[in-house]
């Protein structure tokens, strides 16, 4: 990925801190001239995971995101380090979890959370713009189902979705391989599929996809 809020050192990301001298997850920072940058684990982040497996992926300074399955705010705020100037709108269902998310986004000006089903894009249609990247983490049994409802509501034509699929939560008894191939066939029916990758070793059984609508 070519985004100048991103730099690498050795086989290591890191992302420009937008909150420099706050870190998210305890994550460790580096300066480079003088700016701080949080390193970014690709055993927490199925992203990070799939830049380093040279996955083809744009997200722009500028980019409008619709970030779904946000849990507590590690892989979301590293994308509110890369689209600096755009922002991202991070949904998550369970309260829990989204408490540190909803402490995340009063620190980031870029970043806004909204508890909620991603199931039923339409309940935060109000909140939401369209957008140039749809990015999907929910570990849903009906995860393609969801992440095509919302495409189809919030997604720019030729804007971007990353579907990030866990072959388990569709179906423990099957070989994650079988799912991804049909899941890449779902998905050819609808969008362009510009690229996906098997994110092992950093996450088991996950396959990334990257669509343009
Ligand atoms: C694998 S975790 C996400 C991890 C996160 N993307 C990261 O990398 O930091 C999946 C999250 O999706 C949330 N989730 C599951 N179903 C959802 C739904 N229907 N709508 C919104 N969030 C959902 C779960 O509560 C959980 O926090």
């Amino acid at each position: 990925m070519e985004n100048k809020n991103l730099i690498r050192r050795g086989n290591k990301l890191f992302t420009k801190n937008l909150t420099p001298g706050i870190n998210v997850y305890g994550e460790d920072t580096i300066f480079v001239d003088g700016v701080e940058y949080r390193y970014w684990d690709p055993f927490r982040s199925k992203l990070a995971a799939a830049i380093l497996k040279n996955l083809d992926v744009e997200l722009k300074d500028t980019d409008k995101v619709l970030y779904l399955g946000a849990a507590s705010g590690t892989t979301i705020s590293h994308v509110s380090d890369l689209v600096n100037r755009g922002f991202v709108f991070g949904v998550e269902i369970s309260k829990r979890v989204a408490k540190q998310l909803y402490l995340l986004s009063m620190r980031r000006r870029n970043l806004a959370m909204l508890l909620a089903d991603a199931n039923k894009p339409r309940t935060y249609i109000k909140y939401v713009p369209l957008v140039d990247f749809v990015y999907q983490d929910v570990a849903q049994k009906n995860q393609v189902e969801i992440f095509k409802k919302n495409i189809s509501l919030y997604l720019k034509k030729g804007g971007l979705g990353f579907l990030a699929l866990k072959a388990k939560s569709i179906d423990v008894t099957r070989k994650p391989k079988a799912i991804y191939r049909e899941v890449y066939k779902e998905l050819l029916s609808e969008f362009d599929v510009l690229d996906y990758k098997v994110i092992a070793p950093f996450q088991k059984d996950h396959c990334v996809f990257v669509v343009q609508k």
